[in-house]
């Protein structure tokens, strides 16, 4: 499906880039044909420049063929191959979101630039595997926060780091989902480990120089509350405290009945900076009824144009051969924070960070 979907991957299925040095295009094989990777191969495909899909894998038969067969690319059955072949430089990792870890790993192995969808593994050590597979194998790693790619976002950020709203007190981020379409596909935990995740590093990175020292969550079911008892909690609110005593809240829900909302605001000592509209760029009409705006419909049609340059920066990142704008290390610190949420839940009580022991790992 190309929109619509909500951003938690169901799971259905259970020396680098030599090749990129000079004017040659990035080489790229996508390993994970479901929905967002069919969306990603069609930039890849299409539209990214100095990158061109070679090759897509999926063990699901006749996924990778559908994805691959109208872009030119190969379809392949087992990732191995594709991570085997010389003729791909670097890879893109879609696949549902247990598989992460072990195919950043396994891509680092065999010397190709990893760019990976949030989140980079199921736990901190995972993440830190990845990263110190890729820092050793010498490749570049970059994660999927997509939402620093998008035009007003980063416009957002820039102005925050030029000082324009004084100094950051309160912090805030928003997704909303449109319509949980199966409730029992959503993995346990999803709501902070793979949709609030990007509303994280959003945060973090609207709020640069600042470490976040504590977060407190609340989450209940309260769009499908039939699956509670299956752990799915489809409403979420967070609240982050950072060194600076800045005050960040996070809230997301898995339906939204106008379509999919992303939104951002940072109210600080010299103003406020808010991004993002359930009706991005779409003019209102407003006449005797009322005003009126079509609203976006999904993740894919909102961050089209994000998605496509977050792959133009991997690509030059590897063509320059240099750490691409966000690692493996970004996606440590949003992790941590979807970890503390978590156990926050559990616990019903504010957790410190960083988090004891680093690496809880709650499945
Ligand atoms: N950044 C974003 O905006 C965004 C949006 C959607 C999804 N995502 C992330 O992308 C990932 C996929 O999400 P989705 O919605 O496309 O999920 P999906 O369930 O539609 O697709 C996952 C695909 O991975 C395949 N797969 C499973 N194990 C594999 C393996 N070991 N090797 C190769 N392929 C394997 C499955 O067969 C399936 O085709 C998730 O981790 C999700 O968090 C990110």
């Amino acid at each position: 499906m190309d929109g619509g979907g909500i951003d938690i991957g169901s799971g259905a299925g259970g020396g680098a880039a030599s090749g990129a040095a000079g004017g040659a295009p990035l080489r790229v094989g996508l390993i994970g044909a479901g929905r967002i990777g069919a969306s990603h191969a069609r930039l890849l495909g299409t539209r990214v420049r100095g990158a061109r899909l070679v090759a897509v894998a999926d063990p699901r038969p006749g996924a990778a063929a559908a994805v691959a067969a109208p872009l030119g690319a190969r379809a392949l059955l087992d990732p191995g191959e594709l991570l085997a072949d010389p003729a791909v430089d670097a890879v893109v990792v879609t696949a549902s979101t247990e598989a992460h870890a072990a195919l950043v790993e396994a891509a680092a192995a065999a010397g190709k630039a990893v760019f990976c969808e949030k989140p980079a593994g199921m736990d901190l050590a995972e993440v830190q595997r990845g990263t110190a597979a890729t820092d050793a194998a010498g490749v570049a790693f970059q994660v999927g926060f997509n939402r620093r790619f998008d035009r007003g976002f980063a416009s957002a950020r820039a102005q925050v780091e030029a000082g324009l709203v004084g100094t950051p007190h309160l912090l805030r981020s928003v997704t909303r989902d449109p319509g949980l379409a199966n409730p029992a596909a959503v993995p346990p935990w999803a709501v902070f480990r793979l949709t609030l995740i990007h509303d994280f590093d959003t945060l973090l990175w609207l709020h640069p120089g600042a470490q976040p020292v504590s977060v407190y969550a609340v989450a209940d079911a309260l769009v499908a509350p039939g699956f509670k008892d299956a752990g799915l909690l489809d409403t979420a609110v967070v609240t982050i405290r950072f060194d600076d005593g800045a005050i960040a809240t996070a809230e997301a829900s898995f339906s939204a009945a106008y379509g999919y909302d992303v939104r951002a605001e940072v109210f600080g000592s010299a103003g406020m900076l808010t991004v993002g509209s359930p009706v991005g760029t779409a003019p209102v009409r407003y006449d005797a009824a009322g005003s009126h705006a079509a609203t976006v419909r999904s993740d894919v049609e909102l961050f089209t144009d994000a998605y496509t340059a977050e792959f133009e920066e991997f690509a030059a990142a590897v063509r320059e051969r240099r750490a691409p704008s966000v690692t493996g290390r970004d996606a440590h610190r949003a992790l941590a924070i979807a970890l503390a949420c978590i156990e926050s839940v559990r616990t019903g009580q504010p957790v410190p960070l960083p988090l004891a022991g680093g690496t809880a790992a709650p499945r």
